[in-house]
């Protein structure tokens, strides 16, 4: 009996050894996300230093993958479009496409009776287009018809894009490789066309205005956050040398607009598409509003004799003679609260100010937010040169443009700042 106690005493001290091990083991498993300051620059980089690994057998966990929205002609000129996210750039010279390819599936058939086929990039806005064509056979049903999509011919190949679909490609198969479940067709690039308002100054995507479409496990992704610039963001390993761009580094995109916004007074001289300031107005009329009485009304000035004028006369907007547009966020009386409520209109024109400052920032472009009211000489010169009527305010004068990179933001955290429950 005796025997027995001390046994299980020792199986229990056994036991409670292995658990305090295990806990403690835990405790260093937990994923600790620490801010890294580099000390040349306010580079901010949420650091997860949890690099535990789990083997989870031979997947192609490859992050993100392509969404592409594949077109082809039958051998009768029937069009086709099928979604392909096993594919990605095989090649330089030629420059080369490689999508991978079920044999059930119309479009190898297709692709096989031609030799050719499109690559089409969808945009954000065309997600659902993209996943109905993979889920839905050319066996069964024209998609084009179905998604009211039109079929071009392509100009180089025989195989149709999709005239909505923001980048098209015309590829002409060079190689094809049986893998296995897949066949992978190598597509020589014969031509790509862009639609025209994407291409920036360089003539280079915006990647913000494409709002491209990622697929991973089973979903997709919006992406376009800019992160860093490729032959740049390295010489932060090298010493004496600093990134021009180095954005602050947050995985949620949102947080991360927010700490990237900064008070841009460099631009360069590309104007911005009306849209886009169209797009920044409509992210300002957002903004939450007392009783929802959305007192404002907003200017958008583009022309140039304007912003010369608003920068002689405004003390601190000599930015505007650089900046391609501005936005001046104003009250309008006639919608105001009454009585003491009334300037509720700043602070309501101050939220649709500071969703501008953000629209911007998401957007790759540049803004700063330069005061106009309560400073009555001021409100009179905006007034003035915008030729504003009586009952509009103007609370300020947002320059708007493409930024050099010269302004970078600022790490403005400061934990003394905060107090919990009571002071
Ligand atoms: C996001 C997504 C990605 C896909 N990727 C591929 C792929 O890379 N290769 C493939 O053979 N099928 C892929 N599929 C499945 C085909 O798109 C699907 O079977 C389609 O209905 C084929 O159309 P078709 O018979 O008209 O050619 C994918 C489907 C989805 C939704």
């Amino acid at each position: 009996m005796k025997n027995k106690a001390s046994l299980l005493n020792i199986v229990l001290a056994a036991v409670i050894v292995v658990l305090v091990f295990q806990l403690n083991n835990a405790d260093h498993q937990q994923v600790q996300t620490k801010p890294t300051t580099n000390s040349s620059s306010q580079s901010f980089v949420i650091d997860s230093v949890n690099s535990i690994k789990k083997s989870v057998g031979p997947k192609g966990l490859i992050m993100p993958k392509p969404a592409l929205v594949i077109g082809s002609y039958s051998d009768e000129g029937e069009p086709d479009i099928m979604t392909a996210a096993w594919a990605g750039i095989a090649n330089s010279d030629p420059i080369s496409i490689a999508v991978s390819i079920r044999p059930s599936r119309k479009t190898y058939e297709n692709i096989m009776a031609t030799g050719s086929f499109t690559i089409n990039v969808p945009s954000a806005r065309y997600v659902a287009e993209t996943d109905y064509a993979g889920t839905f056979s050319g066996h069964d049903e024209n998609k084009f018809e179905k998604l009211n999509l039109t079929p071009v011919k392509g100009d180089f190949v025989n195989a149709p894009y999709i005239e909505e679909f923001p980048i098209v490609i015309e590829c002409e198969v060079s190689e094809m490789i049986d893998l296995g479940s897949h066949r992978q067709f190598i597509g020589k690039v014969m031509d790509t066309k862009v639609n025209q308002n994407l291409l920036d100054k360089d003539g280079h995507v915006d990647i913000s205005a494409l709002q491209p479409v990622a697929y991973s496990e089973g979903a997709y992704f919006g992406y376009g956050q800019h992160l860093a610039n490729a032959g740049d963001i390295y010489k932060q390993f090298v010493p004496n040398a600093t990134p021009n761009f180095q954005p602050i580094i947050h995985p949620n995109p949102t947080l991360s607009t927010i700490y990237n916004r900064k008070s841009v007074r460099h631009y360069t001289n590309q104007p911005v598409a009306e849209e886009k300031l169209t797009e920044l107005v409509k992210a300002g009329m957002a903004a939450p509003t007392a009783v929802n009485k959305q007192p404002w009304a907003f200017m958008i000035v583009t022309d140039r004799a304007l912003l010369d004028q608003l920068a002689d006369s405004l003390p601190y907007a000599k930015m505007l003679k650089q900046a391609t547009s501005a936005i001046a966020v104003c009250g309008d009386r006639t919608k105001a609260l009454d009585g003491e409520l009334r300037d509720y209109w700043v602070q309501d024109c101050s939220a649709a100010t500071h969703n501008i400052l953000l629209g911007a920032e998401s957007m790759g472009l540049g803004a700063v937010w330069t005061g106009v009211f309560p400073r009555a000489e001021r409100v009179n010169t905006v007034k003035n040169i915008l030729q504003l009527p009586e009952h509009i305010t103007p609370l300020n004068v947002i320059a708007v443009g493409y930024p050099t990179g010269e302004d970078q933001p600022k790490d403005k955290w400061k934990p003394e700042n905060v107090h919990m429950n009571k002071w």
